[in-house]
C-alpha cells in the first residue's frame, strides 16, 4: 500500500504536523497512514498518545470549519447516534454461497467438471482460507465507502454502513480512482480474532454477562447491534476476498489487467489499504498442488489468529470464471474444501447445577463423552436458565455440540426433530443445592445466586480462586486437595491455608515427605506475592486482574483500602460505578477486613506499591488535564505532575487540586467551574509550580 519512500515522507511529515499547524488534508492523510499501520499491519509508528493528538487536531480544524468535514474523514468512523432499523439493501450482484467438498477426490471431481466447461487446459486455481465469519458487502464510489451491508438472503441484505464504519481495517476512502474504479462492490467476511474474542468474553464475564458461543457468532451479532459504539469495542476485523461488480472509466487500462484475475484483484485491494487473503493465497496450475495445500493449511489451522473453516479455491482467470458460470446456488468457478467438522453430536444425559465464588449457580450439561477436534467433550456449560431455555434444551435431547480451536465447548442446539417424547423439561431448582438455602435472582440480572457467603460450595470456590496461578500461585495445593482438605475439616477459609496442620495432612495417601515440602515451600513463598495478586484472589466481584493491579498501586497497604470513599475509588484509573461499588462494600464488610487482617498476622504481605508520598513540589495535590495544552503533549504534562509528586485524577470532583485546561477543554472545565473549589489553571501556570 504505502512504499518505503511514501512511509518515509509520512512519518517526516508526522512529526512536523504533531508540532506545527497542519491542513485537514496533511492531518487526514497522515491519520490514514497510521490507521493503515495500526489496523492493517499491526505495526504502529506512532504512540496511542500522538495518534490521539492528530485525531483531536483535525476534530478541532473540522470543528472551527464544518464546512471542511468529509464523510471519509477519519474522525467520521464514530457514529454518535444509534441505528434505527436496518434498512433492505439490494446487492448489485446476488451473494452466492459456496458449493463444498471435504476431500481430494471432490476437489478432483470439481477440477474434472471445471475443465469440461473452460475453452484451455491451462487453468489456473488460486486457494486461500474460508473465514469463519460473518459475511459482508462493500460498495465505494468515487473513492468513498458509501454502503456496506449483510448477506440477508444473498438477493438483499441490511444497510449496516454505520456499524462496519466503526471496524477499523475498513477503510472509509480508498484511491479506487487511481485503477480508473469509478464504482466497486466488494465481498468479504468481518471477523474477531480469537485473542479478542477471548477478552471481550473475559469483559462480559466481569460483568457477569454469558460469553458469546464463538468469533463466528460474536460477528454476525455486532452488525445487527443498535449501538455503533458497542461494536467499536468489539473490535472486529474485515477481510476482503472477492470484486463482485466494478465500473471502470476511461482510465480503465491500469485496474483491467489486474482485475483480470482473482489473484490480482486481491493486489489491487491490498495495495489500497484493505485486509485480504493476498498474503495467505497461493496460485497452482494442478489440482493435486491445491489439495496438498489445504491439507497443510489444515494443520495449521490453529496457530492463525482468526478461525477458519476450510480453504476456498477459486478459478483464478476471471474469463474463465465467466465460461463456467454459476447455479442458482453457487458459482461453479469456486469451491470450498471444508476441514473436519468441529461439531459432534452426542445425548443430553442430565443437567446438574454447580455453585460459583460469587454464589452463581451455572447448570451444567453432562453429555454421552464424544470426541472433538482430539478432544473427549462430556460437561458443557450452559451459563444460566435463559441460555437453556432459548435453546429449549431436554433431558434425553441429542445435542449439537461445537468445540472450534481453543474456544469451550457449547451446545449448538437440541437436533428436534430426532425427539421421541420422552424427553424431560429441565427444572431449574429454587434452592441452593449444596446448602439448601432458597436461591435469589436480583434484579436486571440473568443469573440466580446463593446468597449464603458460608455456602460451603462458595468457601471452597474462593478458596480454589485464591491458590490459582494469576492469584496466589499456590500450585501444589490443587482444587482436588482444597476439596479433600475442606470435607476432612483440615482447611475451612481462606487464612486456614496458612495454618494448615501439616501433621494431620502428612498422614494422608499421597502426601509423603516430598509433596509435604513442596506443599509448605509453596504455601510460604506464597506469602511474599504482591499486593495485586492477593487482592485478586479475594476474590472481589468484578475485580479482575487489571483493576486488582490498579488498586495495588493506589495503596501502601491494601487495609488503606478501606479509607477510600466510593468517590475516591471511582478517580481510580479505569473504575467505574458497578465496580467501585463492590470494592467499597468488600471493605467495608468487618468479616472481609478480620480475614485480611488473619492473612497479615500470618505473614502475608499486604504492602501496596503506591509511590511513597513524594517531597515533590506538587506533593498532595491533585491533577487533571483536559483540552489541547499549547506545547505539552497531555500524556508528557501527566508525567511531570506525576514526577513532581501530584496525583492524577480522571474525573472532576470536590477532591481535584487543579484542572489545567488547554483549547477546546469541554465537560470536565464545565463542572469544574460549577465546584468552586477547584483552581483552574492554564499549561504555564502549572509549568511555573514545577519551577525551581
Ligand atoms: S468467495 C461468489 N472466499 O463462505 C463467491 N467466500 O460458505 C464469493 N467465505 O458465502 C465467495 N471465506 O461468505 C469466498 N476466502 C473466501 C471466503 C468466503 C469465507 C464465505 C462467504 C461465502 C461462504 C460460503
Amino acid at each position: 500500500m504505502y512504499t518505503k519512500e511514501q512511509t518515509q515522507v509520512l512519518q517526516l511529515l508526522t512529526s512536523k504536523v504533531l508540532k506545527d499547524a497542519a491542513s485537514v488534508d496533511q492531518l487526514r492523510d497522515v491519520l490514514r497512514f497510521h490507521e493503515f499501520r495500526y489496523y492493517i499491519l499491526n505495526d504502529p509508528l506512532i504512540s496511542d498518545v500522538e495518534y490521539d493528538t492528530l485525531y483531536k487536531s483535525l476534530e478541532k480544524l473540522e470543528t472551527e470549519n464544518p464546512e471542511l468535514i468529509t464523510d471519509d474523514s477519519p474522525t467520521q468512523r464514530i457514529g454518535s447516534s444509534l441505528n434505527k432499523d436496518f434498512v433492505t439493501v439490494a446487492h448489485l450482484v446476488p451473494m452466492l454461497s459456496l458449493d463444498n467438498s471435504y476431500n481430494s477426490q471432490d476437489l478432483v471431481d470439481w477440477d474434472k467438471r471445471v475443465r469440461g466447461l473452460v475453452s484451455s487446459s491451462n487453468i489456473e486455481y488460486s486457494a486461500e482460507p474460508k473465514f469463519d465469519g460473518a459475511s459482508i458487502s462493500l460498495i465505494y464510489e468515487n473513492d468513498k465507502l458509501t454502503r456496506g451491508a449483510t448477506r440477508g438472503d444473498g438477493i438483499a441484505g441490511d444497510d449496516v454502513t454505520t456499524n462496519i464504519r466503526q471496524i477499523g481495517s475498513v477503510p472509509l476512502f480508498a484511491k479506487f480512482s487511481d485503477y480508473g474504479i469509478d464504482k466497486i462492490e466488494i465481498r468479504g467476511e468481518v471477523l474477531m480474532t480469537k485473542e479478542n474474542f477471548k477478552k471481550y468474553n473475559l469483559l462480559l464475564a466481569s460483568e457477569g454477562i454469558p460469553p458469546l458461543a464463538n468469533p463466528r457468532n460474536a460477528a454476525a451479532g455486532s452488525l445487527r447491534m443498535k449501538d455503533p459504539a458497542s461494536v467499536r469495542k468489539r473490535r472486529l476485523e474485515a477481510i476482503l476476498y472477492h470484486v463482485s461488480f466494478v465500473s471502470l472509466n476511461e482510465k480503465k487500462i491500469k485496474g483491467a489487467e489486474l482485475l483480470k484475475t482473482h489473484a490480482g484483484s486481491l493486489e489491487l485491494l491490498t495495495s489500497l489499504g484493505f485486509k485480504t487473503p493476498f498474503n495467505d493465497k497461493r496460485v497452482f496450475s494442478s489440482i493435486e498442488e491445491v489439495v496438498s495445500f489445504c491439507e497443510e493449511f489444515e494443520v495449521r489451522r490453529d496457530t492463525l489468529p482468526y478461525e477458519i473453516d476450510g480453504m476456498v479455491i477459486k478459478v483464478n482467470s476471471v474469463e474463465y470464471q465467466q465460461q463456467t458460470g454459476s447455479t442458482t446456488h453457487h458459482p461453479r468457478w469456486a469451491i470450498a474444501y471444508k476441514f473436519k467438522a468441529r461439531q459432534a453430536s452426542s445425548k443430553l444425559l442430565k443437567v446438574e447445577f454447580q455453585v460459583g465464588r460469587t454464589g452463581s449457580v451455572t447448570p451444567v450439561a453432562k453429555i454421552e463423552p464424544v470426541q472433538i477436534g482430539g478432544v473427549t467433550v462430556t460437561s458443557i456449560s450452559l451459563f444460566n436458565a435463559d441460555v437453556v431455555a432459548e435453546k429449549d434444551l431436554r433431558i434425553g435431547d441429542t445435542v449439537l455440540v461445537e468445540r472450534a480451536g481453543d474456544v469451550i465447548p457449547y451446545i449448538v442446539k437440541p437436533l428436534s426433530e430426532l425427539r421421541t417424547g420422552k424427553e424431560k423439561k429441565i427444572i431449574f431448582p429454587e434452592n441452593c443445592p449444596v446448602c439448601y438455602d432458597p436461591l435469589v435472582k436480583p434484579e436486571g440480572e440473568a443469573i440466580w445466586r446463593c446468597i449464603n457467603i458460608n455456602c460451603e460450595a462458595q468457601v471452597v470456590e474462593r478458596i480454589i480462586h485464591f491458590v490459582s496461578k494469576d492469584a496466589m500461585d499456590i500450585r501444589s495445593l490443587g482444587e482436588a486437595n482444597i476439596r479433600k482438605f475442606y470435607k476432612l475439616g483440615l482447611l475451612k477459609n481462606i487464612p486456614g491455608i496458612y495454618t494448615l496442620d501439616y501433621k494431620e495432612v502428612s498422614k494422608l495417601e499421597g502426601f509423603g515427605e516430598k509433596s509435604m515440602n513442596n506443599l509448605k515451600s509453596a504455601i510460604d513463598r506464597s506469602k511474599a506475592q504482591s499486593l495485586n495478586r492477593l487482592i485478586f484472589g479475594l476474590g472481589i466481584r468484578y475485580v479482575g486482574e487489571t483493576t486488582a493491579k490498579v488498586l495495588g498501586k493506589s495503596v501502601e497497604s491494601i487495609l488503606d483500602l478501606a479509607n477510600f470513599s466510593l468517590e475516591e475509588l471511582q478517580e481510580l484509573k479505569d473504575i467505574g460505578d458497578k465496580v467501585s461499588e463492590s470494592i467499597f462494600e468488600f471493605f467495608q464488610n468487618a468479616d472481609n477486613i478480620a480475614i485480611i487482617k488473619t492473612l497479615a498476622s500470618a505473614g502475608i504481605n499486604i504492602k501496596g506499591d503506591k509511590k511513597e508520598a513524594s517531597t515533590g513540589t506538587l506533593s498532595g495535590k491533585t491533577f487533571l488535564f483536559t483540552g489541547t495544552l499549547p506545547t505539552l503533549k497531555r500524556g508528557d504534562a501527566e508525567k511531570l505532575a506525576e514526577e513532581n509528586g501530584g496525583k492524577l485524577l480522571s474525573s472532576v470532583s470536590n477532591n481535584l487540586n487543579y484542572l489545567v485546561a488547554g483549547d477546546s477543554a469541554g465537560s470536565k472545565l464545565e463542572k469544574a467551574m460549577k465546584l468552586k473549589t477547584i483552581q483552574i489553571i492554564n499549561e504555564q501556570d502549572f509549568l511555573n509550580m514545577i519551577q525551581p
